[in-house]
């Protein structure tokens, strides 16, 4: 593809504009620390895996720029860039995963000189963006098997080239089908309220040249009913040991209509994605966000002034609607416990 998620260049961290896709193609450049976290504040970025990158890029940023002279006081610096990076957005755990990694390198390096720190940070936030393209393909490879030639699939919000380093998660399994020679037609929901649907999925796939149909999320039980969609895939922004799974507004009701039709309901994520510190999905911490998004489309008010509005970013998909959790290390199914547990051991 044509573009490029998230680059480090020169000390600067470059990344796609996706609040103006599709309708412009810009990009937006961060100096230091405190723009890449108003970057992912924002949503200049956004897709739990390129949430992480964009953290551990913002954190290299950062530490290139610390004065101290000693390992404590460097240290001390990094954790207070660490601290602005968690507070941009509460969801996606790869966020503080790539945060986690960031610090432990320093923690193992402290004998190090401070300039030697200072490189490795920059080399292991290139890292973590090489490895997740690596992994999506990985994810790809895994989970193609599940789609058969003449598939249709459902997916909501954007889980591809644009949400992580490159490739996509879910986008990445239609991918590798699609580029084994299967025929394949995907329906995008067009996410409200952001419109990550609209405005990123068919974006991505028109770039690849895989046929897309872009619904609104009210038309997905219509086209189910009427056995148009054969399975569908979705990403994660969060999965608990029990595997429920924190995704886009709206994914948990995709689920309950596919239960309803019969339809498997797959959900494709890397292991950075996992959270075992929590056994269900109930403590996921669910961001709220403003509610002008519901209010206004673009700039245009569709709403009465003063009106109140509730707008959480995420949902919680129970573990009972998931017919298949596809990860770069392979395919778990139910008992999420059990498999899970397995596979990230293997
Ligand atoms: O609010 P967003 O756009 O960051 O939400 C993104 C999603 O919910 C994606 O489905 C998820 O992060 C998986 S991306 C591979």
């Amino acid at each position: 593809m044509s573009f490029k998620t998230i680059e480090w260049i020169d000390d600067r961290v470059i990344m796609i504009d996706q609040r103006k896709l599709p309708l412009e193609e810009s990009y937006v450049e961060c100096n230091d620390h405190i723009s890449v976290a108003e970057a992912i504040r924002t949503m200049v970025i956004r897709g739990a895996p390129a949430i992480g990158v964009a953290a551990a890029m913002g954190i290299a940023l950062g530490g290139q720029q610390i004065k101290s002279k000693d390992f404590p006081g460097f240290f001390k610096e990094l954790e207070e860039i660490c601290e602005v990076m968690r507070q941009t957005r509460p969801t996606a755990v790869n966020l503080f995963w790539a945060i986690e990694r960031m610090k432990k390198l320093c923690r193992n390096n402290r004998k190090a000189k401070i300039g030697k720190i200072k490189e490795l940070l920059k080399e292991e936030a290139l890292k973590i963006l090489e490895e997740d393209e690596q992994i999506n393909r990985q994810i790809g490879i895994k989970g193609r098997e599940l789609i058969e030639d003449g598939d249709t699939i459902l997916t909501h919000c954007n889980a591809g080239a644009l949400a992580t380093a490159g490739y996509g998660t879910a986008l990445g399994v239609i991918r590798a089908a699609y580029e084994q020679g299967k025929r394949i037609e995907v329906y995008a929901d067009e996410t409200r309220p952001v419109l990550q649907g609209a405005r990123l999925t068919t974006w991505e796939l028109n770039k690849i040249g895989i046929p897309v149909i872009l619904i609104t999320d009210s038309m997905a039980a219509y086209f189910m009913k009427k056995g148009k969609i054969k399975l569908v895939i979705v990403g994660a922004d969060r999965i608990t040991r029990n595997g429920d799974v924190a995704n886009k507004i709206g994914t948990y009701g995709v689920a309950v209509l596919a239960r309803h039709h019969k339809i498997p309901f797959y959900v494709a994520a890397p292991v950075s994605t996992f959270d075992f510190s929590m056994t269900s999905g109930e403590k996921i911490p669910i961001e709220e966000r403003e509610g002008r998004e519901v209010i206004q489309i673009f700039d245009q008010q569709i709403a009465p002034d003063g009106v109140r509005v509730m707008n959480p970013a995420f949902d919680v998909t129970s573990n009972r609607y998931i017919t298949a959790i596809i990860t770069e290390k392979g395919i778990a199914r139910p008992p999420y416990g059990k498999s899970l547990r397995k596979l990230l051991k293997d």
